[in-house]
C-alpha cells in the first residue's frame, strides 16, 4: 500500500492534525504516518539533534517507498527541511512556507504573530519565510511550550489553557498583530481558546490546512494525484503505541489504527554536517 502513499512524519502525535487535513482534502491518497514517540519532544532539542532525528524518520518513510514526504512537525521543518530536500529522492514539503504564504496574503497591516515551540521560535524559520515573501512585514514571535502538554492532556479548551493563552498572547496583542500563525502541530486544537482570548479582528493561520493545499497542488502538478476514493493509512511509532493511540484518536477525530512499533536505525547520512553549517 505504501508504494503510492504520502509519507508524513512528526515527533509524535501532533502531526495527526496535518494528517487529518490531508485526509480531508485528499481522501483518495494512501497515507503512511510515522510518530517518533520514543524521542518526542523535538521542540526543546538542539538543531543538530532534530536534523538527525528528522533524517532518520524521513529515510524510514523512503524505505516504505512513499511518493513524497510531508514534514508535519514545525520544529523539524524549521531545522531540517533544506537538508531533507537535498538528501531525499522524492519531493519534501514542510509546514513553514505554506503557513507563511497564507499569513502574508491575510495580513492587512503587515504585523504578523507567530507562536510555536522554543525550537521553532529560536530558529527564526517563520520570520525568514515571511520576510522572503514580503520584506516589509513585521514579525513578533512567542514560544508557547505549555500548549503542547495541554493539548495532549485533552485540556485545549480548559480554563488553564485560557489563562496560559492570555499570558502568552498578551505581547502579541500589544504589538498590534492582525494575523497569528499557529506554528506547531498541536495548536489547531486550541483554536477555540485562542479565539476567545484574542480580539476578533486577528486572523488565525492553520499551517496544517495550508500544507494540505500545497501537497494537493504539488501532486496535481506532477500528475500523481490518486483518483481512488478510499485511501487507507498505516501508522508507525518508535515506542509502545498505547498513549499514541489514546491521545491520537482525539487529534484525528477517529480511531488510530493500524499501528506498528518500529525502531529507527541510524542512517549513514545522519552524521553529515548540515548544509547550513552549525547552528547554536
Ligand atoms: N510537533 C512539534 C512541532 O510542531 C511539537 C511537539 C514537539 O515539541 O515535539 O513543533
Amino acid at each position: 500500500m505504501s508504494e503510492n502513499a504520502i509519507g508524513v512524519f512528526d515527533s509524535g502525535v501532533g502531526g495527526l492534525t496535518v494528517l487529518h487535513e490531508l485526509r480531508r482534502l485528499l481522501p483518495g491518497e494512501n497515507l503512511v504516518y510515522l510518530g517518533d514517540t520514543a524521542r518526542v519532544p523535538y521542540g526543546t532539542k538542539s538543531p543538530e539533534t532534530v536534523r538527525k532525528y528528522a533524517l532518520q524518520a524521513a529515510e524510514f518513510l523512503i524505505a516504505q517507498r512513499v511518493k513524497m514526504v510531508v514534514v508535519a512537525c514545525n520544529t523539524a521543518s524549521s531545522f531540517a527541511l533544506q537538508l531533507l530536500q537535498q538528501q531525499l529522492s522524492v519531493p519534501v514539503v514542510g509546514v513553514i512556507a505554506p503557513g507563511a504564504d497564507r499569513a502574508v496574503r491575510l495580513t492587512a497591516h503587515g504585523v504578523v504573530g507567530v507562536i510555536g515551540t522554543d525550537g521553532t521560535v529560536h530558529s527564526d524559520a517563520y520570520p525568514r519565510a515571511l520576510k522572503a515573501l514580503q520584506p516589509q512585514v513585521s514579525v513578533v514571535s512567542v514560544a508557547c511550550p505549555l500548549f503542547v502538554p495541554l493539548a495532549e492532556e485533552g485540556w485545549a479548551e480548559h480554563e488553564i489553557a485560557r489563562l496560559a493563552a492570555e499570558e502568552y498572547l498578551a505581547p502579541l496583542v500589544a504589538a498590534g498583530i492582525d494575523t497569528l500563525v499557529l506554528g506547531c502541530t498541536h495548536y489547531p486544537l486550541l483554536k477555540p481558546t485562542l479565539k476567545a482570548v484574542l480580539p476578533p479582528s486577528i486572523k488565525l493561520v492553520d499551517s496544517a490546512e495550508e500544507t494540505a493545499l500545497v501537497v494537493q497542488q504539488l501532486l496535481t502538478d506532477r500528475g500523481e494525484l490518486n483518483a481512488q476514493q478510499n485511501g487507507c493509512w498505516q501508522f508507525y511509532v518508535t515506542d509502545v503505541p498505547t498513549r499514541f493511540v489514546r491521545v491520537g484518536s482525539g487529534f484525528l477525530g477517529q480511531p488510530v489504527e493500524p499501528v506498528e512499533r518500529i525502531s529507527l536505525p541510524a542512517c549513514p547520512t545522519c552524521s553529515q554536517e548540515s548544509p547550513q553549517g552549525r547552528l547554536s
